[in-house]
């Protein structure tokens, strides 16, 4: 099917600690650390979300020894799009200098895992050589930061991965929806129509933290064990699992369930809070760019969040 030849991953300039988020809502460094495990976000302040998607594809071109004219697809995900239309896939396109077709798919923080399996189908029908998947969030942008349930978790940033067809990586999946809207919900701004007349909330992250924090801890186990059991492996077998960074006290819970150590799951969200669709490239750049990645190593990626819609996925290095 497919197998990742390149990754990249842009961040912005403008560090946030906990100390500064201190001065904006009731509350404090060690609480976030000791509950949530992150120490700062980054923040943008002038690049919209397409501009930072840009700067993580061009990194993961470089990476991938690529040029834009190579790629036969362009597929971009994101929750916080400066534009609805073009979406971020047409202006990461644009700004590439590509030809090829470009489209968005929306599944919040599993966003990353249904790039993949979209881009699958291209690659099965023989349809493309070389695909460029992005996830990429402004999430600044869609919080209340009055509201320290959320302000305190989330942050801006891009990761990208160029996948090629020559050998098969992509060795298995799941993806599962349950369609809510009372666990997360990210509202849109309602608008002028004088014919509408439902009251809308504020058209920000809304999120009931502790409902999420267990459906991602049941759903990250679920997923892993299907996709061990479906290919006859052991968690022995696997390198690395690269969790969605969204607290690490879901991580350190899901590790203890499926009975395995922390260090089996790569951990980055101290230094980049809670990226939603840029979590997961993120994190695979960083491990590719250490050098922690070798080749035929078994990897599973495994994400969940607004959708609800959770996923996973086994790689083969
Ligand atoms: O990527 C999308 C998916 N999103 C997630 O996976 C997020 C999952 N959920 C979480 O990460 C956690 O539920 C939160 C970080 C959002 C909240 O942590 P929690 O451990 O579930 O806290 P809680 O809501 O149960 O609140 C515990 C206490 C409360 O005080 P009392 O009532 O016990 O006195 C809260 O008022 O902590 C208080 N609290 C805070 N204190 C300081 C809540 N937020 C804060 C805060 N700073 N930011």
């Amino acid at each position: 099917m497919f197998h990742i030849i390149g990754t990249g991953m842009y961040v912005p300039e403008r560090i946030v600690t906990n100390d500064e988020l201190a001065t904006m809502v009731d509350t404090n460094d060690e609480w976030i650390k000791q509950r949530v495990g992150i120490a700062e976000r980054r923040v943008s302040t002038e690049e919209w979300t397409s501009e930072m998607a840009y700067k993580a594809a061009l990194a993961a071109l470089e990476n991938a020894n690529c040029k834009p004219e190579d790629l036969d697809y362009i597929i971009t995900a994101t929750v916080s799009g400066e534009t609805v239309s073009p979406s971020t896939a047409c202006m990461v396109q644009k700004l590439l200098g590509a030809t090829c077709p470009a489209m968005e798919i929306n599944a919040a923080c599993s966003a990353f895992l249904f790039l993949l399996e979209t881009a699958a189908g291209f690659f099965a029908r023989k349809k493309a050589n070389k695909i460029l998947v992005v996830g990429a969030e402004r999430l600044s942008g869609i919080i209340d930061w009055s509201d320290r349930g959320t302000c305190i978790i989330f942050g801006d940033g891009a990761g990208a991965a160029v996948l090629s067809n020559d050998v098969d990586g992509y060795l298995d999946s799941v993806v599962t929806v349950q369609g809510n809207d009372e666990v997360i919900k990210i509202l849109t701004a309602v608008g002028c129509s004088p014919f509408f007349t439902k009251e809308a909330d504020t058209p920000y992250v809304h999120m009931m933290g502790q409902e999420t924090f267990k459906y991602a801890v049941s759903s990250i186990c679920n997923d892993v064990n299907t996709l061990l059991t479906q290919n006859n492996l052991t968690l022995d077998d696997i390198s690395y699992i690269v969790p969605h960074q969204a607290n690490k006290r879901i991580i350190d819970f899901a590790a203890k369930r499926l009975k395995t150590t922390e260090d089996k799951f790569y951990v980055n969200i101290e230094r980049y809070g809670n990226t939603s669709s840029a979590s997961i490239p993120i994190a695979l750049d960083e491990l590719n760019r250490a050098g922690k990645l070798k080749h035929g190593d078994y990897i599973i990626l495994t994400a969940f969040g607004g959708g609800l819609a959770n996923a996973a996925c086994l790689l083969r290095w």
